[in-house]
């Protein structure tokens, strides 16, 4: 995972780097570190955040302008001093920034020891800077040349750059399965070298994003290199990206995830209306017409994705299979591709992720483009590895989601899925225009439907006052209400480290009431679907075994209310609309009990927004 960011120009480096880093930050913030080259080097790192490296930097930096820098989610060595990056070879030479793993890393590092290296910490990253010294003094290579040999014999997945003090106007960079785009200018005079887009588009909207096994040079004033690690030279494109980044700030709101909240009826407009006609009356992915076929005659669909997205499949599940009749599967991205699956031409296979760049999701779309399927993506990132790599992209447009735990663009995500499964629908003659219509008026609805459950907001927040000494949460739901409860129990976890478990209601009596007690809550979705009763039922034999009970529940609700301890009243909208309403109450009361817990709600302890390792 990590954040990498590279400067090299005629600008001072270290604001443009430290900048960047903080764009960075949803990648990973264990700790972060810059290197700047003035003769030698100049290395600051501290653990935790990008604020607390900025604060170490001092005058020294001064009209320095070419460096590196990285924000970390440590993989290999606690997320200490030592373990930060930038990491410098023995020789003192070489610096390096890496966003990634390197899985021989161990074989390599017993082979440095035996001649003689030495290592002041635990990364993968140390062992692969000494690696290329050593490469480097063995064959006399420059550094270019030292750290496309290096990469012969690396496995695993890096985005790297790279300064060799020995070549001070020079600097390196390279990528495998770890994304990386270069910002170029006209005159070539300065570069800019990251991640992703976000830290390099204030500068300049022209990009070259890599592709694996390249290998570019970095010089002032010289037209981008690209070769592959064999030297064999590769073309490019410059790309203008036209990002909008204004609206990347809290406003009035304490946290981003506050506010993220709270914009989900704009978000959920904007998604819907940008898939629509332009009388706003059909549905209308543009560009999909080159796919619609296959996605008509489709044997099935595979949704693979991770955390939160995948929540969003599972609804995409229910609702496909409901109106286009067509089977749907949904795998953890991680699973999939490792289990030998069996992949047909006819096969359409769906990502679902915010980012675009979760490591795995992008290793089981890359897998089934390799067996022959169509793949397609649900992605929030314009010019994510996923949108450049699938058959065809249909964005969500919920803005910058910057809070680590998923909201606007997990509604975002059912939004687009919803409008997918109404679309194959008519095409595939499973439901009626008109039935599609309908939905299609009702969706428009939404927007409004979430605003009406913020004014419950303070009474959430009052609920959540009580559970902040809780240890365990189960959350049940049914039929499409089931991936909600997950969602749920994910969000409560991930902010508040609240132990909470998502089942399926029914499976409750399989298992997890023999848990049920005076100290263990449950949260039931009890929306007024077919399930309804059971559901009720369910809620009956927990208050039979003390157990206390949240439930959220429809407006118009008869007898949960009388069950449930506390409630939280959703609209009612029709079934299959339920999960983008009843997922906001939720929202909410994980994100209060969290701050009332005191914890970090933006930046969860161990989390990364983009999950860019495997
Ligand atoms: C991380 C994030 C989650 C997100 C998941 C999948 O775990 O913390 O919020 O749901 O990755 O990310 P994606 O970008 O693929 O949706």
């Amino acid at each position: 995972m990590c954040g990498i960011v590279g400067y090299i120009g005629n600008k001072e480096a270290s604001p443009i780097l430290v900048d960047g880093l903080k764009k960075l930050e949803y990648r990973g913030y264990d700790s972060a570190g810059i290197a700047v080259l003035n003769g030698d080097f100049l290395i600051y790192k501290q653990p935790g955040k990008v604020i607390n490296l900025e604060e170490s930097i001092d005058e020294r930096v001064k009209g320095l302008s070419m460096g590196i820098a990285h924000t970390r989610w440590a993989t290999h060595g606690e997320p200490t001093e030592q373990n930060a990056h930038p990491h410098k070879s023995n020789n003192g030479e070489i610096v390096i920034v890496h966003n990634g793993i390197i899985e021989n890393y161990k074989f390599l590092k017993d082979e440095l020891i035996k001649h003689g290296y030495t290592f002041i910490g635990q990364t993968d990253t140390e062992v692969l800077v000494n690696y290329i010294q050593f490469v480097q003094e063995k064959n006399h290579l420059n550094i270019e040349d030292a750290l496309k040999k290096t990469l012969q014999g690396i496995n695993g997945a890096y985005a790297l750059a790279v300064m060799d003090k020995k070549e001070p106007n020079k600097m390196v960079v390279t990528r495998k399965g770890s994304p990386l785009a270069i910002g170029v200018t006209e005159t070539n005079e300065e570069f800019y070298v990251a991640s992703d887009a976000i830290p390099i588009v204030e500068h300049t909207q022209s990009l070259v994003y890599l592709n694996d096994d390249e290998v570019v040079v970095l010089e002032r004033g010289k037209k981008l290199k690209i070769t592959d690690i064999y030297g064999v030279q590769k073309p490019y494109r410059v790309k203008n990206i036209d990002l909008n980044l204004n609206k990347v700030s809290k406003g009035k709101y304490e946290h981003y995830m506050l506010k993220e909240i709270f914009e989900q009826p704009e978000t959920i407009k904007n998604t819907l209306y940008s898939h629509l006609n332009t009388e706003n009356t059909n549905i209308n992915f543009e560009n999909l017409d080159v796919l619609k076929d296959k996605l008509i005659k489709a044997n099935r669909i595979i949704i693979v994705s991770c955390g939160t997205s995948w929540h969003a499949g599972i609804v995409g599940e229910y609702i496909i299979e409901e109106l286009a009749r067509i089977p749907v599967e949904v795998e953890y991205a991680s699973e999939f591709r490792y289990r030998n699956p069996i992949i047909t031409e006819g096969d359409i296979v769906m990502a679902i992720s915010q980012s675009g760049e979760t490591a795995d999701t992008l290793a089981a779309l890359r897998y089934s483009k390799s067996k022959g399927a169509t793949t397609f993506c649900i992605c929030n990132v314009f010019g994510s590895s996923m949108a450049r790599e699938c058959d065809f992209t249909a964005y969500t447009y919920a803005g910058s989601e910057v809070g680590v735990a998923s909201t606007k663009a997990f509604t975002a995500q059912v939004a687009v899925v919803s409008l997918l499964a109404i679309q194959l629908g008519v095409e595939r003659n499973t439901i009626s225009q008109e039935k599609a219509s309908a939905l299609v008026e009702e969706i428009k609805t939404l927007p409004l439907e979430v605003n009406k459950i913020f004014s419950t907001n303070e009474h959430i927040k009052s609920i959540a006052k009580n559970y902040t000494q809780t240890t365990s949460f189960l959350f049940l739901g049914r039929g499409i209400n089931f991936p909600i409860a997950l969602e749920g129990a994910l969000k409560l976890k991930e902010i508040s480290y609240i132990h909470a478990e998502g089942y399926p209601a029914a499976e409750m009596k399989h298992g997890p009431i023999a848990m049920i007690e005076e100290s263990l809550p449950t949260v039931i979705v009890a929306t007024n679907n077919e399930y309804y009763d059971k559901l009720v039922s369910n809620a009956q034999e927990i208050k039979a075994r003390k157990g206390p009970i949240l439930a959220v529940i429809n407006e118009d609700d008869s007898d949960m209310i009388h069950v449930a301890d506390f409630v939280f009243k959703v609209p009612r909208v029709s079934d299959m609309l339920q999960p983008i309403v009843s997922v906001i109450p939720l929202q909410l009361f994980s994100y209060h009990v969290a701050v009332f817990k005191g914890c970090n709600v933006d930046q969860p302890r161990n989390l990364a927004k983009s999950v860019t390792v495997e």
